[in-house]
């Protein structure tokens, strides 16, 4: 048996993992959080917890010698990313040949790191990628849930139309509609309320400095400060910290093992030990979830797991791309880092497309309107185990994001067309237009009612339940985490009640 003991364990502290730890602790079950990057909450030597987007230290990225931005030059030049020291850093660049996905690393996963932008998505599509959730009681009840706990708020309108902050969102919406495209206001957990105080200088700046991808220092509201703050207030929820799980196996008598490592700042493993649980909550995220199951399958750990473990992987069709403006369509070298429009092409019947108008703080006036489209892409990747690394693969090649290349190319030509402009050349390395090599959004590889019940529980491992974003197949038409946010409310509220209670 294994030294540490706990009735329920979560792996990861993402949105799925945080809901399932605050539905625990509140259902009184002892529940153990193991994060494998930092609690993100000391300042370090310039004062500050994180560091700034266009400044960025060894805080910045997962154990890197330099950092790897989404947007690689300017100009052509390389000026955008730096070399850092190796450190437990806030974001990581998880490579798979022709595909990139980036992912936040510490107590609070992605929410340390991304844009805020909460989407609940389309209903007509949620059904369509997820007909067998019931819609009725995810619109009226989970999402709801879901937004009110997250925090998230909706920027004043009067105030976006007014200052300097948005006039990048504002330039993208009247070429947008000017191509007879339609833009829409998107709700985000960044508290407005402190952005319009950090805009009147009365508080330090966050969003307004600049601050984005390697975390905020101020109005953000990450899930350590929502969900897992009211996790451990429950008195029944610990969370501990760098601590990367490595395999999982079955206990006699029902249960699971964990094989953990703790490491230290430099990366070296100080400790590895096994903890033993009743009851196991996967919330690595795609990636990580689907990598621990895989492994346990392959390896012969847990034979039990469906065929479906690592099937279904997506990168909800994102696609990146940047406009050259005209020299009198200004957008600011002031810009809010917190996106709040986004053009709705979603019901292009040939090329659906929800595109992000998108921030690019550089602090001086570059022209640009920058863009995180997202299309809708049919194709699937899959996972495989690679022995000699006992490390998962991402099968996904580059071709596969020919739609929704295509899709953006669509849209954006149009919108070029009726602007009389261009795309800008020289952001994403190798003269591309579209940057098609990474994602933000990494759904599947364990999906809902394939690889586990329509609940989250893991086919042929009773007690084991998959409960963040590997759980959506691969698309959702939005930015996904007020829907796993809300999929993981959903599924908490049945497995407590039907498996716990027993
Ligand atoms: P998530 O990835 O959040 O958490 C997984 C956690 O598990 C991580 O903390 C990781 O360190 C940990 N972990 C992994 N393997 C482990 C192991 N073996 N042992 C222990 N711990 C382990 N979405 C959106 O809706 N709006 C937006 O504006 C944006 N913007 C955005 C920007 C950027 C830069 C990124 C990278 C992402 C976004 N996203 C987004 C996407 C969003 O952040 C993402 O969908 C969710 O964080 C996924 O939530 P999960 O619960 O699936 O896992």
């Amino acid at each position: 048996p294994a030294a540490d003991r706990a009735p329920a364990v979560v792996i990861g502290s993402g949105y799925g993992a945080a809901v399932a730890a605050l539905r625990l602790g509140q259902a009184g079950v002892r529940t153990i959080v193991l994060e494998m990057g930092r609690l993100w909450d000391t300042p370090g030597p310039d004062g500050k917890i994180f560091c700034r987007t266009i400044e960025p230290d060894q805080r910045s990225m997962w154990f890197r010698n330099r950092t790897e931005a989404p947007l690689s030059t300017f100009l052509w030049l390389d000026v955008v990313n730096r070399r850092i020291d190796p450190y437990p850093g806030v974001l990581d660049r998880v490579a798979y040949g022709d595909m990139s996905v980036y992912v936040g690393r510490g107590v609070g996963g992605g929410s340390l790191v991304n844009g805020g932008m909460a989407v609940t998505p389309r209903r007509d599509y949620f059904s369509e990628v997820l007909p067998q959730v019931d819609a009725a009681g995810m619109y009226e009840t989970y999402f709801p849930r879901a937004r009110r706990m997250l925090g998230v708020n909706d920027v004043d309108q009067a105030w976006f139309e007014s200052t300097e902050w948005y006039r990048f969102s504002r330039v993208s919406r009247k070429h947008a509609h000017r191509a007879g495209l339609g833009t829409v206001f998107v709700p985000n957990v960044y508290d407005f309320d402190y952005m319009r105080r950090e805009a009147a200088g009365e508080v330090p700046k966050s969003a307004l400095a600049g601050e984005v991808l390697y975390g905020n220092n101020h109005g953000k509201r990450s899930l350590d400060k929502t969900y897992l703050a009211d996790a451990l207030a429950t008195g029944k929820v610990t969370i501990e910290t760098m601590s990367r799980v490595r395999a999982i196996r079955r206990e006699a008598g029902g249960g699971y093992v964990l094989t953990v490592e703790r490491s230290d700042d430099t990366g070296r493993v100080v400790e590895t030990k096994e903890i033993g649980c009743g009851r196991l909550f996967l919330g690595a995220g795609s990636l990580g979830t689907t990598e621990l199951l895989l492994r346990a399958r392959e390896t012969g750990a847990l034979p039990d797991l469906h065929p479906e473990v690592g099937q279904g992987w997506g990168h909800n069709g994102n696609v990146m791309t940047a406009r050259a403006n005209h020299l009198w369509d200004t957008v600011g070298a002031r810009q809010s880092t917190m996106p709040v429009l986004g053009i709705d092409d979603w019901n292009n019947p040939v090329h659906p497309v929800f595109a992000e108008i998108a921030p690019l703080p550089m602090g001086l006036e570059h022209w640009i309107s920058l863009y995180l489209a997202i299309t809708k892409n049919p194709e699937r990747g899959a996972f495989v185990y690679d022995a000699a690394t006992d490390s998962a693969k991402l099968n996904w090649n580059r071709s596969q994001n020919e739609p929704s290349v295509d899709a953006a190319r669509s849209l954006f030509d149009r919108l070029n067309r009726a602007n009389s402009t261009i795309y800008r050349y020289d952001l994403f390395g190798g003269n591309r237009v579209f940057a098609d090599d990474f994602t933000y959004h990494p759904l599947g590889g364990c999906v809902l009612g394939r690889a586990t019940d329509g609940y989250g529980r893991a086919k042929g491992c009773p007690g084991l339940y998959v409960v963040d974003g590997s759980l959506v197949p691969g698309s959702i038409g939005v930015n996904p985490f007020v829907t796993i946010t809300a999929l993981a409310e959903r599924n908490m509220e049945r497995i407590i009640q039907q498996d716990l209670a027993a």
